[in-house]
């Protein structure tokens, strides 16, 4: 018989300390009203803790969520552009952490696809019956990577994500298809040349991560990569656009969304819009979005969900969710974060200290 993977547990994890467009108009010429006109961003998370320490608390959150025992995972894919290290892998931490004694993991990057590239792999793991549930984790840790000396890149995103559990069913449940796709001769317009290998043996004086960034390049071949990606998967999957039910995008800018919905015929009261309480929180953004619509009630069971993503290559993405019957968690899990005793300008205040060396002033 045919397998699907439901998605049966759903947890994020946004960290407590809140970095609002004010507080960044405190040390760079911006101001709340540029920045929410032109993203629709009010503030972000940071982070005081590293990347692979939300991911667990997610984790716990999802894995109670669902009701299941850690040892019933056979796989953790942890799809991030920050984790803690690159070797060993930060899914192999997860896995430690959580007790999965069953299970084996890697780490995923696309950039912000991150999340729907690893649900895609997970999922047809599944089907293809080699696996029976997977844990999937979307989290980032931006801050650590951001350039508070470049003002049209660095006032854009944020820390946090989430994690689902999938699990094999006969019914048509879960990611029912995906179609991932690649924008050619974009990979300059979002680049990071500070990570990776590229910088092994060199001072330390040279470290610093500068994010090249071509604003409009992004906005319109992102709308672009993401409605191709969307028309390609209805088409190819025989579905009407009246028959989506509900729209979960990744959450970059206010009015990516706002058109890529016009232009897909969908109405902003069908769509999850988030991006203002937490910023572009890259891999991490479709697992909040996701947990804090059915927080919120706005996905019901038995409904046809639509997500779309784009990142750094450009990567992009657009996949089909058909949601199962129960839309509340089994249990909550009582695992928190640390206790933070920074504001989130002063966990940033190394960074923002490092951009003025390095730029005279911001
Ligand atoms: C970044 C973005 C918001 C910029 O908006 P825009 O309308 O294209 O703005 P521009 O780049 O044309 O800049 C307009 C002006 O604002 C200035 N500016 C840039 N960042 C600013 C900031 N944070 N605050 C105030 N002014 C700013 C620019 O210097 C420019 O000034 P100038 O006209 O004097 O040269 C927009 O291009 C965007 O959202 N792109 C997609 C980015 C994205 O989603 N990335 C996600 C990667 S996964």
């Amino acid at each position: 018989m045919k397998k699907y993977a439901e998605i049966i547990g759903w947890g994020k994890c946004a960290p407590p300390a809140i970095l609002t467009n004010n507080d960044l108009a405190t040390f760079m010429d911006t101001s709340d009203e540029w920045i929410y006109s032109r993203t629709g961003i009010k503030q972000r998370h940071i982070a005081h803790v590293p990347c692979s320490e939300m991911s667990y608390v997610a984790s716990e959150r999802a894995i109670a969520c669902a009701g299941i025992d850690a040892k019933e995972i056979d796989l953790v894919i942890f799809g991030t552009n920050s984790p803690d290290q690159m070797v060993p892998n930060s899914a192999s931490l997860i896995v430690n952490r959580i007790g999965a004694t069953h299970a084996t993991g890697f780490d995923l990057n696309s950039a912000c696809t991150s999340f729907l590239y690893a649900l895609n792999v997970a999922t047809d793991m599944i089907k293809a019956g080699s696996i029976k549930t997977a844990l999937v984790i979307g989290m980032e840790k931006t801050s650590t990577i951001m350039d508070w000396g470049k003002r049209d890149s660095s006032v854009l995103f944020g820390d946090g994500g989430g994690a689902v559990i999938l699990q094999a069913t006969d019914e048509a449940l879960g990611l029912l298809d995906a179609k991932l796709s690649l924008v050619m001769d974009t990979r300059e317009a979002i680049e990071l040349p500070g990570l990776g290998m590229n910088m092994t043996h060199k001072e330390m004086s040279e470290f610093y991560y500068s994010l090249n960034f071509l604003g409009q390049e992004v906005f319109k071949n992102a709308i672009k990569g993401m409605q191709d990606a969307c028309t390609s998967l209805l088409e190819r999957t025989n579905t009407a656009q009246e028959e989506i039910d509900f729209f979960v995008p990744h959450q970059a800018n206010a009015r990516i969304i706002q058109t890529l919905a016009k232009r897909m015929g969908i109405g902003m009261d069908n769509v999850m819009l988030c991006v203002e309480r937490y910023g572009n929180t890259s891999a991490g953004t479709i697992p909040l979005a996701l947990c804090d619509a059915l927080t919120e009630g706005r996905i019901k069971p038995g409904m046809l969900l639509l997500t779309a993503t784009f990142g750094a290559g450009l990567t992009c993405g657009a996949g089909l969710i058909r949601w199962g019957k129960r839309v509340t968690p089994i249990a909550e899990s009582d695992v928190q974060l640390p206790i933070c005793d920074k504001t989130a300008l002063e966990i940033i205040r190394p960074a923002i200290d490092a951009a003025k060396k390095r730029y005279g002033k911001l």
